[in-house]
C-alpha cells in the first residue's frame, strides 16, 4: 500500500461541477445542484462541496481549476450506480424468451439445462463476458450474481468482472437434491468442498471488488445436511449468503411438504443458519407478518425481483409491508426469471406491482417513484451490507456514479424548457436507457466507456 497522503496532492483528484442526484435515509430523493465532487485515487468521494466555494477548494485542496469537469447544467447530471441485487449470469442465453411455464417447470424445461451448459469453460466466458459488458452499461455499478455449480466457470465469471471493472458478489450454486436429472446437482460433500475452493481461490486473487457469496439455490434443491454445512461455513468466515425465498405458491407448498417440522418457509433457513446479517434472499413474495418480523430481527435483506415476479406471474410482492416492517429492501433482475438486464427497468416494475396492489386495498400507500429510486440504490447497498462503501454520494464512500445525459441524440425522452429537474429526472427514470447513460464510474475509475470493452 501506497503511504502517501492521496488526499493532499490536488493532482490525484479528480473533480466534477455540476448537478448530484441521490437518497438518503431521510429523503428518497435529494437534488445537489450546483456542487463540487473530489473523488481521491482510491475512488473515495472527499468532498461534496457548494460550487461558489471553487476557488477556496481549489486552494485548500491543490487543485487546478482547468481541471474541474463542468457537467452541462440541466441537461447532465451523476446519480448512484445502479445495484442489481439477485441475477443469474448464467440464464443470460435465455434472457427475453422461454416465460411461458410457472417457475418450478421452468426450472426444469428451461434454467437447469441452461445451466449445465457452464461446465464448458469457452461457453462460460462467452457469455459471462456478455452479461457483465450488459449490465454495466445498464448502469449496474454493483450485482451480486448466482453462477452455476461449476466452480470453474464461477471462477472465470469473477475474471471477468474483475477486468471490466463492477463490484459484485459471486456466488457457487449448491444443489444436491432434484428431481429432474442428476446431471444439474451435485452430491453434498462435493457442494460443500467447492464452495470451499470457490471461496480460498477466490480470496487468493485478492480482487478488490469482487466477492464470493454462499449460494445455497433455494430449500427445493438442498438437502438438511447441505444447507446446515453452509451455514456453519458462511458463518465461521464472515460471509455473505444469497438464496431465494418464498417466490411461488407451487413452492412454498414443496417447501412445507418437505421439512414439515418448520414452521414456515424463513424457519427452513433460520435452522440451518442462513438467516442472519449477511443475508439476502430473493424475491419474499408471500412472506407473512411473522417471517418479516423474524427478517427484520435477524438483520436479513429483500431483492425485490418486480420483473421475474411477474413474467413467471408468481405473484405480487407488498414491498411497503416489508418496509414497514425495517427490512433493507434492494431490487433485482433476476435474469432470466425477469427478462430485462436494467435496473432502470425494475424501477418501473416495483412501481406498476405497488400500483398495482394500490388497486385492491383502500389507504394502501403505493411506492412513490423517488422511494423506488432509493431501493435501486441506497436500498440495494443495505441489502448486500454495503451501505459504508456505496448506494450515495456521502464523503468516504467510493464514487460509484453513472452521468446521465438527457440530451444525447436520439434521446427515447423529450425534456421541454419548463421541466423542474425533479420532472427530468422522473422521465429518466420513467423512460431513459442505457442511450442517456455517457460514462460509468466504479470505485472512482470509468468503466465506461471503457478502452478494454
Ligand atoms: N428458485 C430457484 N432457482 C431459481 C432461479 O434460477 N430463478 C428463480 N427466479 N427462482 C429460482
Ligand atoms: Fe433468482
Amino acid at each position: 500500500m501506497a503511504t502517501t497522503a492521496p488526499d493532499s496532492r490536488g493532482d490525484c483528484l479528480q473533480i466534477f461541477r455540476g448537478t448530484f442526484i441521490h437518497s438518503t435515509d431521510t429523503s428518497p430523493l435529494e437534488i445537489l445542484e450546483s456542487r463540487i465532487v473530489a473523488v481521491n485515487k482510491l475512488g473515495k468521494i472527499v468532498f461534496i462541496e457548494p460550487a461558489d466555494k471553487e476557488e477556496e477548494l481549489s486552494q485548500k485542496w491543490h487543485f487546478k481549476r482547468e481541471k474541474i469537469r463542468k457537467l452541462c447544467p440541466r441537461e447532465e447530471f451523476f446519480m448512484p450506480g445502479l445495484i442489481d441485487t439477485h441475477i443469474h449470469a448464467p440464464q443470460y442465453p435465455n434472457m427475453g424468451c422461454c416465460l411461458d411455464l410457472p417457475l418450478l417447470q421452468w426450472l426444469i424445461k428451461y434454467t437447469f439445462p441452461v445451466e449445465a451448459r457452464f461446465k464448458d469453460l469457452k461457453f462460460a466466458e462467452d457469455v459471462y463476458t456478455k452479461v457483465v459488458k450488459k449490465t454495466l452499461r445498464n448502469g449496474t455499478t454493483t450485482a451480486c450474481y448466482f453462477a452455476t455449480i461449476h466452480t470453474e466457470s464461477c471462477l472465470k465469471l469473477c475474471d471477468i468482472i474483475d477486468k471490466f471493472g463492477q463490484r459484485a458478489f459471486v456466488g457457487k450454486v449448491c444443489m444436491d437434491m432434484n428431481d429432474v436429472c442428476t446431471e444439474y446437482r451435485e452430491t453434498t460433500s462435493e457442494s460443500v468442498k467447492e464452495t470451499e475452493r470457490f471461496v480460498a481461490e477466490l480470496v487468493k486473487r485478492k480482487y478488490p471488488l469482487v466477492k464470493p457469496i454462499v449460494t445455497p439455490r433455494f430449500a427445493i434443491s438442498c438437502t438438511p445436511g447441505l444447507m446446515k454445512q453452509l451455514g456453519s461455513f458462511a458463518n465461521a468466515n464472515n460471509l455473505h449468503i444469497q438464496s431465494h425465498i418464498s417466490e411461488s405458491r407451487a413452492e412454498i407448498a414443496a417447501v412445507k411438504k418437505m421439512f414439515p417440522k418448520c414452521k414456515n418457509y424463513s424457519d427452513v433457513y433460520d435452522v440451518h443458519s442462513l438467516l442472519n446479517d449477511k443475508t439476502i434472499m430473493a424475491h419474499a413474495v408471500y412472506l407473512s407478518d411473522e417471517e418479516l418480523e423474524l427478517f427484520q430481527r435477524k438483520g436479513a435483506g429483500i431483492s425485490h425481483c418486480p420483473n421475474s415476479n411477474t413474467s413467471l406471474c408468481s405473484g405480487l410482492m407488498d414491498v411497503r409491508n416489508a418496509l414497514n416492517h425495517k427490512i433493507n429492501v434492494g431490487l433485482g433482475t433476476d435474469v432470466s426469471g425477469g427478462y430485462s438486464p436494467s435496473i432502470l427497468d425494475a424501477v418501473r416494475r416495483a412501481t406498476d406491482v405497488s400500483n398495482i396492489l394500490s388497486l385492491n386495498t383502500a389507504d394502501y400507500q403505493k411506492l412513490s417513484h423517488e422511494e423506488v429510486f432509493r431501493l435501486a440504490t441506497l436500498g440495494g447497498s443495505k441489502a448486500l451490507g454495503l451501505e459504508k462503501v456505496t448506494g450515495n454520494f456521502e464523503v468516504g464512500k467510493d464514487f460509484d456514479a453513472v452521468l446521465v445525459n438527457t440530451g444525447v441524440p436520439g434521446s427515447p425522452f423529450e425534456v421541454f424548457h419548463e421541466d423542474t429537474l425533479q420532472a427530468i429526472f422522473q422521465k429518466f427514470l420513467f423512460l431513459g436507457d442505457d442511450r442517456n447513460m455517457t460514462e460509468i464510474y466504479v470505485a472512482g475509475k470509468q468503466v465506461f466507456p471503457c478502452p478494454t470493452a
